[in-house]
């Protein structure tokens, strides 16, 4: 009985509550891991997967595709409880204060009305890791996976993972900060992944001082590759349906960045190659390349989110439409409809747009990609590293890397335009 209620939760709710969803879904996967080998899964074969698209994917993809997206660790929890060993220190340590501080997200919807209820009444502990553990067994913290059994007669995390969501999806706050319903593909710029992983005991020093360096809403995903620390924002994943190619950099399409993630950051089991990168990484059984499909077709399916009525002056943006043609230059790179160059194959030195260069220096492609410009009212700070807080920062960074000569109407108008899109 006590794994089916929430700590300190009076008993008037107790009996109607918490039928255990994750206990019947349990997953186990497979460890075993054959080593680093060449994998066959290059850039190429994942370029052509994204190539077929023409009659659009069935809604029944779509489906499996979010499910990925929402629930699939890939078998990540090898590295996230066997490494990591998160799961003691969940345990141990994480209320759902600390994880709501932290910037995991609680989903709404997988709730009973009677937990809402408990919740709203405030008869909650919210400063008990067993609060956390009941919220893991009802899968509802978005992007982390929980395998919670009753051991001597209480609630246990054996294995924790983590999913796609974690990084690129939030909730609404519909019923209260960090609580409400999903909105997949939306950046998480409230997590902080690093504070979290550093929360490990089995980092050095050195380690866990990197990974709280980072701060929220910025991940590095390659510092594990190649020893570098230069944290990139968290992107959104949504609205890029016709863009070409993936990351700041465009290191290739959506599935390639899928399997560099799923396989290099997340550490689930399987396949992932790309010489430009010196990576070569073979596991058995893959868990990852058969799922690649379903997920990009789940991610292009994101539609950009629309800007809050009254969030941006209609007329205005109207106006600074034009001078983002015209006077401003912007449309010679964020061109077409998705407001960047990349589907003509063009990158950027990172000279061209004032950018630091440190971060595409250790890319496959040493440049920066036009970035596709959607929900900008959703994820400041902007540029991959964050530089520019707001949008007025942006264009006052143009003017003075391009040399533009904007009046004030201008550039009022102009940043208006890049609240609309
Ligand atoms: C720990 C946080 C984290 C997790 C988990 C994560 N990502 Fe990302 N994702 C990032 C970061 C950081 C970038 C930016 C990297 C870059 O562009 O160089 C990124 C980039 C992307 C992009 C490119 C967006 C663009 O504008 O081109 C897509 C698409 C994406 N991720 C999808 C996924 C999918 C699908 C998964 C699960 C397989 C996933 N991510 C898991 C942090 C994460
Ligand atoms: C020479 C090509 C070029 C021109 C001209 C250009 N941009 Fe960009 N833009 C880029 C590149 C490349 C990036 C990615 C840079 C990065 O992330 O570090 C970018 C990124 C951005 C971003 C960040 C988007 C995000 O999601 O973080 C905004 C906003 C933006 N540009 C707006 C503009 C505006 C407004 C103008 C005109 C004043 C303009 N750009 C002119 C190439 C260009």
């Amino acid at each position: 009985m006590h794994d089916q209620r929430l700590p300190h939760q009076r008993p008037r709710t107790a009996r109607t509550i918490f039928p255990s969803p994750i206990g019947r879904q349990r997953t186990r996967f497979s460890l075993t891991l054959v080593g680093a080998a060449i994998a066959m899964l290059g850039a190429g074969s994942i370029a052509s997967c994204d190539a077929d698209r023409a009659t659009g994917p069935s809604a029944e993809a779509i489906a499996t595709g979010r499910d990925i997206f929402r629930f699939d660790t890939f078998g990540d929890e090898k590295f996230w409880t066997d490494t990591l060993r998160m799961h003691e220190v969940i345990q141990a340590a994480v209320t759902p204060g600390v994880a709501l501080s932290v910037g995991l997200k609680v989903d709404a919807d997988a709730l009973p009305q009677a937990v809402k209820d408990a919740l709203a009444a405030g008869e909650v502990d919210l400063n008990s890791t067993a609060t956390t553990l009941a919220l893991l067994k009802m899968s509802a913290v978005v992007g982390l996976k929980g395998d919670v059994q009753t051991v001597n007669g209480r609630d246990t995390l054996l294995r924790v993972g983590t999913t796609c969501a974690l990084c690129h999806s939030t909730v609404d706050d519909s019923f209260a900060p960090g609580i409400g319903r999903r909105l997949d593909g939306w950046a998480n710029t409230q997590l902080d992944p690093g504070a979290i992983i550093a929360l490990s005991a089995a980092l050095t020093s050195e380690q866990k001082a990197v990974y709280n360096s980072w701060g929220p809403g910025r991940y590095d995903p390659r510092y594990n590759i190649d020893g570098q620390n230069t944290p990139v924002v968290l992107p959104p994943a949504y609205g890029l349906h016709g863009v070409a190619k993936e990351t700041f950099t465009g290191d290739g399409p959506v599935s390639y960045w899928n399997a560099y993630v799923a396989v290099t950051q997340m550490h689930g089991q399987g396949n992932f190659t790309d010489p430009r990168l010196g990576i070569s990484i073979e596991q058995e059984p893959d868990l990852v390349t058969s799922k690649l499909p379903a997920l990009r077709d789940y991610q292009l399916s994101l539609r950009t989110p629309k800007p809050p009525a009254g969030s941006f002056d209609a007329a205005a943006a109207q106006r600074g439409r034009a001078v983002f043609t015209g006077a401003a230059q912007c449309a010679s790179c964020h061109a077409g409809s998705t407001l960047s160059d990349i589907n003509s194959g063009k990158l950027h030195a990172p000279s061209e747009t004032g950018m630091d260069p440190r971060y595409a220096a250790r890319t496959a492609e040493k440049a920066y990609r036009t970035t596709p410009l959607r929900g900008l009212f959703q994820h400041a700070p902007y540029f991959h590293d964050g530089s520019a807080a707001t949008l007025a920062d942006v264009v006052a960074h143009y003017e003075r890397t391009l040399d533009l000569s904007l009046s004030t109407i201008q550039r009022r108008d102009l940043i208006e335009y890049l609240k609309s899109l």
